[in-house]
């Protein structure tokens, strides 16, 4: 079947994705410096398959143990997770973002070069869109200009990169995957989205505020034009991602691919809120706000690319994630 490196595979979505890897035959290691996740993740992860990958904490800053670990072990594919990700610290410190995410890529691919590992599925994101005429997002649209953020130009780049790269060498196979705003966790309960620090997200917002650790949630403005005035995002529960990548590998040809990964429907941050409210049977405290910078008003997939090419849609629902998500909480 395959041996892949997972980059990131402690974190939120690699460890989602890691579980849909056992459950389609595949072997895994993982590299994770545990900046933003826990060693213990893995523990979870056998408790829910019955299978534990082989776990090396090595950062991708450090091209010397990367090395080592290509030299030592042969991959079949590399899933690339591994990234800083909190938009708003990346505008304070750009050179942190850059250094990790574009240089820590730099390393990865270096070492997939020197020992002939042709084959990458990269986690990119819709902010490469950047701003957009209309609110649908279609993988043939331009990406690139208008991203408001460092951490956004970190995933442009590296986009780019794969392209320049699989130019260069008719054998590589990239996987551009542009996730839209991943929510929920695994139905278990077991494992989530749970930030130590003050996160940026809302579904990570919303549990901390039900969690009483954050007094109320701030709603970043009553008046876009949307029909309820609040932002409108394509939440995509997190199974469903990993779910895509196990189709991601299986349409892999030389050249690259690029996907978008989300539900094509919008859902406001009223709704947000209203879905979580019926799911925890509580009212969320909250407040309108200004807006935040930076956001634009409303944005969905257009996921037919990924329906067409590789038979993946979304089958849960955003109830579902806030079902899932109280099962998480439930267990913290
Ligand atoms: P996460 O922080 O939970 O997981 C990322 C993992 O990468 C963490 O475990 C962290 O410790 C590790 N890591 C970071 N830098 C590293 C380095 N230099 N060397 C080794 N390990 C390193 O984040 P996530 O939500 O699971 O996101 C996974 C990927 O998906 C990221 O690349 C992220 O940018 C991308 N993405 C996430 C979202 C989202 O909303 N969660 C949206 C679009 C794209
Ligand atoms: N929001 C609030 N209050 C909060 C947090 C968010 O009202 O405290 C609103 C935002 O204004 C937006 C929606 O909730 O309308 C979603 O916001 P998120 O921060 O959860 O997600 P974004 O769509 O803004 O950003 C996400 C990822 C980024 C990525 C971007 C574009 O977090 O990494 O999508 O794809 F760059």
């Amino acid at each position: 079947m395959g041996r892949i490196l997972v980059t990131g595979g402690t974190g939120y979505i690699g460890s989602h994705t890691i579980i849909e890897l056992f459950n389609n035959g595949y072997e895994i290691d993982v590299l994770d410096n545990l900046f933003n996740s826990k060693e213990t993740v893995l523990d979870k992860i056998e408790k829910i398959v019955g299978k534990r990958p082989i776990f090396h904490k090595i950062d991708l800053c450090d091209y010397d143990k990367l090395e080592k670990l290509f030299k030592n072990n042969q991959y079949d594919l590399v899933m690339h997770f591994a990234g800083l990700k909190a938009v708003g610290e990346s505008v304070e410190k750009p050179l942190k973002y850059y250094e990790n995410n574009v240089g820590g890529t730099v390393n990865l691919l270096k070492c997939m070069q020197k020992y002939g590992v042709n084959k990458i599925i990269f986690s990119s994101s819709a902010t490469v869109y950047g701003e957009q005429p209309i609110a649908k997002l279609d993988e043939t649209m331009q990406t690139g200009v208008g991203i408001t953020n460092p951490y956004g130009e970190t995933k442009h780049v590296i986009e780019e990169m794969l392209k320049d790269m699989a130019d260069s060498n008719s054998e590589f196979e990239a996987v551009i995957l542009r996730y839209f705003n991943p929510v929920g966790n695994h139905p278990s309960g077991l494992i989530g989205e749970d930030p130590n620090d003050i996160p940026n997200n809302l579904m990570p917002i919303i549990m901390k505020v039900s969690r009483g650790e954050i007094k109320e949630l701030s709603v970043y403005g009553d008046d876009y034009p949307t029909p309820d005035g609040s932002g409108v995002r394509d939440y995509i529960h997190v199974v469903d991602l990993a779910k895509g990548h196990v189709a991601a590998i299986k349409a892999m040809e030389p050249g690259i691919l690029i996907y978008n990964l989300g539900s094509g429907k919008g859902t406001s941050v009223f709704e947000m809120i209203k879905a979580f409210e019926s799911a925890s049977g509580k009212k969320l405290p909250y407040k309108i706000t200004g807006r935040r910078a930076g956001d634009l008003p409303e944005i969905y997939a257009d996921p037919r690319k990924a329906e067409k090419e590789l038979g993946w849609k979304t089958e849960l629902t955003v109830e579902d994630a806030m079902r899932d998500t109280m099962s998480y909480l439930n267990s913290l």
